[in-house]
């Protein structure tokens, strides 16, 4: 197994004890976690199980050892690779499912997050780095491109200048910079990195899970549609909510003064 699968301790969130939180960890750091066709199998199929679990409200991915989150796709993999061999094991095609994963995704990055490594942290909903953590698409050093949506997210991340830079030179973004160019969600020491993921993930997990997918959904449609479909989108996922039992329980709690009770439905 390249993949691990945990249900870390309980979290706690507004005093409240919370379930609900997977941690996937990228399990070859003897690799730096690269990413060959064994991992990202287990990981697309360790998240498509989650997804489809109730209990499941939220994934937080991490890379074993103490040096990368993910240093790319497995070169020594790939390096006799053809583009018949390419398409024929259709391995992309992973990268798809995890795209249409519905419960939100947090990136734990310490260290490396390169190449696909990059990519993966990008494809998540949200990414936690430490202050140590260095991404970049390092693909052109080794004669190709990136292939994993690197093109794509990260110029919608950054915008064209800096990803073009990035891309076409090959160099890197440390965690400050990334975070204030607003690639990531937060910078925080290394030892912290884990536990802070966590506990954003507790975070949403206590929270209704209906209303967070359609919220996911819908903010992942900023990058795809035009502002008139993204709003009209929006405001479809907006009106479903109200068929839930949870809009009912949030809103007579508000009104009521007490802690809401989800249910989930
Ligand atoms: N694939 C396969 N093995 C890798 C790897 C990768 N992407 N990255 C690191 N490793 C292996 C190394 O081969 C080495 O293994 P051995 O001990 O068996 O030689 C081990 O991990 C440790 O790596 P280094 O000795 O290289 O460690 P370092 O500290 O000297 O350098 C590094 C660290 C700068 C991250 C360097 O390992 C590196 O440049 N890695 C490759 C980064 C890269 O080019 N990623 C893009 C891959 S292509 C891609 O991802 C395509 C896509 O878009 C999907």
């Amino acid at each position: 197994m390249t993949v691990k699968v945990d249900f870390p301790a309980t979290h706690f969130h507004s005093g409240a004890a919370v379930d609900g939180v997977a941690l996937l960890t990228l399990d070859r750091p003897e690799a730096l976690n690269a990413l060959d066709v064994q991992t990202m199998q287990e990981l697309v199929e360790g998240l498509e199980r989650l997804d489809s679990d109730a209990d499941c409200r939220c994934v937080v991915i991490t890379g074993a050892g103490d040096r990368a989150f993910a240093a790319g796709a497995d070169i020594k993999e790939m390096a006799e690779a053809t583009p018949v061999t390419l398409g024929i094991a259709n391995s992309f095609a992973r990268w798809e499912r995890i795209r249409s994963v519905r419960v939100p995704i947090i990136a734990a990055v310490r260290g490396f997050a390169l190449g696909g490594g990059c990519e993966l942290a990008m494809a998540c909903d949200m990414i936690i780095a430490s202050d140590d953590a260095v991404f970049g698409q390092p693909e052109i050093k080794i004669g190709v491109m990136p292939g994993a949506g690197g093109t794509q997210r990260l110029t919608r991340a950054l915008g064209k200048a800096k990803a073009m830079e990035m891309i076409l030179t090959g160099s890197n973004l440390s965690a400050r910079e990334a975070e204030a160019r607003g690639l990531v969600t937060r910078v925080v020491a290394r030892e912290e990195t884990l536990s802070a993921a966590l506990a954003l993930a507790g975070e949403i997990a206590a929270l209704p899970p209906l209303a967070v997918r359609a919220a996911k959904e819908a903010v992942n449609r900023a990058y795809e549609l035009s502002l008139e479909a993204g709003l009209e989108f929006e405001r479809r996922n907006f009106f479903l909510l109200f068929a839930s039992d949870d809009q009912k329980e949030g809103m007579r709690a508000f009104i009521e003064k007490r802690r809401p009770e989800w249910k989930g439905r």
